[in-house]
């Protein structure tokens, strides 16, 4: 039997930022996880992966067509399918050698086997050959993460009826997809494989994409993808998918209620994820779940077991890299005594399409619905000189404020580097800036963040210099 001061299950951004903070401050700390490699979703087939597929088609979709203009004039340009997958690999490897040098840096001891509780105070890992070791910790994290989720009539078999999982493993480029989910995963593979020429299909329950941010995100990138050749069609509910040996074919009621179907290489499920608790043995403790299947934690991500707490994906709330990364710090740092702090009202979202989607805080529809009163300050990107210099002209920045005290509310961007832009946002929520504030200070120029300036100070009730 092996004994720590802390355990943690599971090496995706809650895991491995966890353990790694655990070590800092001095615990005895072992990192378990199932696969050979260290990263969890996020690192292995989350995150990173479909960024480096998105950066690369980005590349290739310039040197098609977005060059000429700027007087670059390629000829033979060509997909290199192989080396495109290849170097997302490359890249995934690369982060991966990372986290098992900053284990072995921090002193963290890697356990590579499946973790699974045998009481409250035990649990044994189960490791690919078979052995077993138990392992005592005095806490435990349990950061296990979650999978695709699926719709009744839909089994996922991933060769025909796939998830982001298969889609970032593609050996050759499929010549049609349907994707179902109009939601994150859906419109950022939606953009990898319209730009290497598949012929993409989106259908989309809601009568909108990306359900959860502020509609006029949504709206403004249908548009956008509709322009670039992927069909949206919005409304429309699948109900099966069938893998029909060389194509698949997914059955749907469209707007009008009328059942229709549609044959494609690959139909790609996209329509949330779940937690993963399989294998656990949380049926041995004293941990429940919620209704959903998430683990119920209280304020202290503790779980009904004292000793286990959770984090990331696996308990629910916005299913992203850095709301598990700030739930690791934090749960660390209240084991250790300290007062951290997180703040989910102000936790960034991002879409990585081009242009780039960024929310922080309430959407409008969210004020709306809670009768909130608000005032909206919106500045197209076309007024920017540095997009027009750059040619990135598509998008806005929209700021919800209070029109009585100018507190934010919500910042909401779609436009070239919102990603990024977003930060400035973050900081004016958490610290309660006024619009009138964050206006009054000084952007560079030419910058994009200028566009944010300028949002700031019409949501403060100035007008625009330059509009
Ligand atoms: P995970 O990263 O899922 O890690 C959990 C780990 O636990 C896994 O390695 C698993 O093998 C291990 N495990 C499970 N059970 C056991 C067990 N019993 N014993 C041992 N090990 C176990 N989020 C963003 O913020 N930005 C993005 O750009 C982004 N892009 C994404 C793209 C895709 C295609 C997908 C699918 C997700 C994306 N996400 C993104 C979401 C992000 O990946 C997750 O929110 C994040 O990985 C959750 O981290 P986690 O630590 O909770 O769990
Ligand atoms: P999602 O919840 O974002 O979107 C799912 C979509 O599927 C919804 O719009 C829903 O209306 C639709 N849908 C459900 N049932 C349907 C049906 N029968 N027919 C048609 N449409 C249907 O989930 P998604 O895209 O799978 O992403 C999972 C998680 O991964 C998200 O929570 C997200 O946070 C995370 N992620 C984050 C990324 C990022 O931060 N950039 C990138 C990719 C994933």
């Amino acid at each position: 039997m092996e004994e720590f001061d802390i355990a943690v299950i599971g090496s995706g951004p809650g895991g491995y930022v966890a353990a790694i903070r655990s070590a800092q401050l001095g615990y005895k700390t072992v990192l378990i996880e199932k696969y050979s490699r260290l990263g969890g979703t996020c690192t292995n087939v989350g995150c990173i992966p479909t960024k480096a597929l998105l950066d690369s088609t980005h590349h290739y979709e310039d040197a098609m067509k977005g060059m000429e203009a700027h007087g670059i004039e390629f000829s033979d340009v060509r997909l290199n399918f192989e080396q495109l997958y290849r170097r997302k690999k490359q890249v995934v490897e690369k982060n991966t050698k990372g986290l098992e040098f900053l284990m072995a840096k921090n002193k963290i001891s890697v356990l590579q086997g499946i973790a699974s509780f045998l009481s409250n105070e035990k649990l044994k890992v189960v490791h690919s050959d078979q052995t077993e070791t138990i392992v005592k910790a005095k806490k435990y994290i349990i950061a296990t993460g979650s999978k695709p989720a699926t719709i009744p009539g839909v089994i996922i078999d991933k060769e025909r009826i796939i998830t982001s999982t298969e889609a970032l493993e593609m050996k050759d480029k499929p010549q049609s997809m349907a994707i179902i989910g109009g939601g994150v995963i859906g419109v950022e593979m939606a953009m990898i494989f319209n730009r290497i020429g598949t012929k993409v299909t989106v259908l989309e329950y809601a009568d909108n994409l990306l359900g959860n941010m502020d509609r006029e995100l949504g709206s403004a990138l249908a548009k956008i993808l509709a322009k670039k050749g992927v069909e949206i069609k919005l409304g429309h509910a699948v109900g099966k998918a069938e893998n029909l040996g060389d194509k698949a074919r997914v059955h749907f009621r469209n707007k009008q209620g009328a059942e229709e179907e549609l044959d494609a290489d690959y139909v790609l499920v996209a329509v949330g994820r779940k937690p993963y608790i399989a294998g656990l043995g949380l049926e041995n403790t004293n941990v429940v779940l919620n209704d959903n299947g998430t683990i119920r934690v209280n304020g202290s991500l503790q779980t009904d077991a004292s000793g286990i707490y959770a984090i990331g994906d696996v308990i629910g709330g916005a299913m992203l890299a850095h709301k598990a990364e700030e739930e690791a710090i934090f749960v660390i740092e209240s084991i250790d005594g300290q007062k951290p702090h997180i703040n989910y009202s102000h936790i960034p979202s991002i879409v990585y399409t081009w242009p780039e989607i960024a929310s922080v805080g309430a959407t409008e529809e969210e004020l709306k619905k809670k009768g909130i009163t608000y005032q909206v300050g919106k500045f197209p990107f076309a007024a920017n000189a540095r997009a027009r210099a750059g040619m990135e002209q598509e998008g806005f920045v929209k700021v919800l404020s209070d029109p009585q005290y100018g507190e934010l509310l919500g910042v909401h961007i779609i436009g070239a580097r919102a990603a990024d832009l977003i930060a400035q946002g973050v900081v004016g929520l958490e610290y309660e800036v006024t619009a009138k504030d964050m206006a009054s200070i000084c952007y560079a120029h030419p910058t994009y963040s200028e566009v944010l300036k300028e949002a700031f100070t019409i949501a403060s009730g100035r007008p625009s210099i330059n509009i």
